[in-house]
């Protein structure tokens, strides 16, 4: 069986590494991988570091498609993705999440009748102002196979019309729709065992355990908008001068260049001379996992990040006003604030006064990846 896999922002090169473990370890010779990365993103800080110490094989093509406005980012790959999947022919494509690079993967694989394997699929924000619901719907919508991470997820395709009765052969018609669990979960458990040994971040950031906050920002909605990015960094700073923890901020380069433009001049100054911020480049995904499992809280607006914060049991605020992960915020484990200074800064005053929150296994069982594989499998020669 020849997978052909389209990886291209960090979080799906993260997300690959599960699948591409579980071909290595269990299912080589006869499943055959080949990678191609977008080039969505770029930066060592954002791609090249998460090769070597995922593990992950080093992509078979590159299309370089870099930045740019969503059409001619997304156009730039489809042509790319076309003309590989023409030469490679592989029985499967293999998507995950919601950004322009699947997007660009799912149009370009469904229109020449190539199975679409959608890894993440059946989440919503019902906002359809984020380019990331738009990706996710169409998404579904062509594809073969569909993995939601939770029963949310599928629930929400039944929703759109799904049937989930699930009798093969699977076409894009009546696609195979199957709630296995998490790939982030999968190597949440995975990698966590080895990065206490393997990083060093802690030591290196002069931080103790449980004595910071763990923030990161990346969302458009956050980054591109004044008095979102001002507000929320009014909250940072205000809770770095009235608490006791550091606040440690890798910053993803789309809000770095943001806060140069959007924050008012004497908040930066604030933000960038006050001892208990720590500004960093993106960090690596060992790195990240020892950040959130040892932070005393997190905030983000990322989808990984919330998530992974939850697997190690670390309470967070979301910088968003509504979450796909609403588990996590029904367990407690979470709260939504959006990027109102207030309700982010009653938050961080709860968890600081309520440090125990309740964790829930409800991400599967850490093989999603095999299960996903062991489906493709049986389920071989689906069609479009
Ligand atoms: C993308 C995804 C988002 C995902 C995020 C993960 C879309 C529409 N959005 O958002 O869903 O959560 O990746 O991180 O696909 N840049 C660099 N170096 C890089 C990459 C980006 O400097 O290596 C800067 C560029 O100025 C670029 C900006 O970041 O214009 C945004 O990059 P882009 O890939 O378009 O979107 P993200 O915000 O990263
Ligand atoms: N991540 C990382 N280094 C960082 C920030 C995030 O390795 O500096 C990892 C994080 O652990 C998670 C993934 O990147 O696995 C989340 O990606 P991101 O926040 O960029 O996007 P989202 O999940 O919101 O799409």
């Amino acid at each position: 069986l020849k997978l052909l896999t389209i990886i291209g922002a960090r979080p799906q090169i993260i997300k690959s590494a599960a699948i591409s473990r579980a071909i290595k370890n269990h299912y080589a010779p006869s499943i055959k991988e080949v990678v191609v990365h977008t080039g969505q993103h770029y930066d060592e800080r954002m791609s090249a570091i998460f090769f070597e110490e995922l593990q992950i094989p080093l992509p078979d093509y590159n299309l370089g498609a870099g930045s740019g406005k969503h059409g001619e980012q997304t156009a730039r790959m489809i042509a790319g993705i076309e003309t590989i999947l023409e030469n490679e022919q592989p029985d499967f494509m293999i998507i995950y999440g919601d950004t322009n690079s699947t997007l660009a993967a799912a149009v370009a694989a469904s229109k020449i009748h190539v199975p679409v394997v959608h890894i993440e699929a059946g989440l919503r924000s019902f906002n359809k102002k984020m380019p990331e619901e738009i990706n996710r719907i169409l998404s579904d919508h062509v594809s073969t196979y569909l993995f939601p991470p939770t029963q949310t997820g599928l629930d929400n395709l039944k929703n759109e019309g799904f049937r989930v009765d699930n009798r093969p052969p699977y076409t894009i018609d009546r696609p195979g729709v199957f709630n296995v669990g998490d790939v982030m979960y999968d190597n949440t458990l995975f990698f966590s065992k080895v990065a206490d040994k393997n990083t060093d971040i802690l030591e290196k950031e002069g931080l103790q355990k449980k004595q910071f906050l763990l923030v990161t920002l990346h969302r458009n909605t956050n980054t591109d908008d004044a008095t979102r990015l001002n507000a929320i960094f009014r909250a940072l700073l205000e809770i770095a001068n009235s608490g006791n923890e550091t606040l440690v901020l890798p910053l993803h380069p789309r809000t770095a260049k943001q806060m140069e433009i959007l924050l008012e001049a004497e908040l930066r100054r604030e933000i960038s001379s006050n001892p208990a911020i720590l500004l960093l480049p993106p960090v690596s995904y060992l790195e990240m996992i020892q950040l959130e499992k040892y932070a005393k809280l997190v905030l983000t607006d990322s989808g990984g990040v919330q998530k992974e914060a939850y697997f190690l049991k670390t309470p967070c605020l979301i910088l968003r006003a509504e979450t796909e992960w609403v588990e996590i915020v029904e367990s407690g484990a979470a709260v939504l604030c959006d990027a109102d200074e207030t309700r982010i800064l009653d938050a961080y005053r709860y968890f600081m006064s309520n440090p125990e929150s309740s964790f829930q296994t409800i991400y599967g069982d850490g093989s999603a990846a095999e299960k996903i594989l062991n489906l493709l499998l049986t389920g071989a020669g689906a069609t479009t």
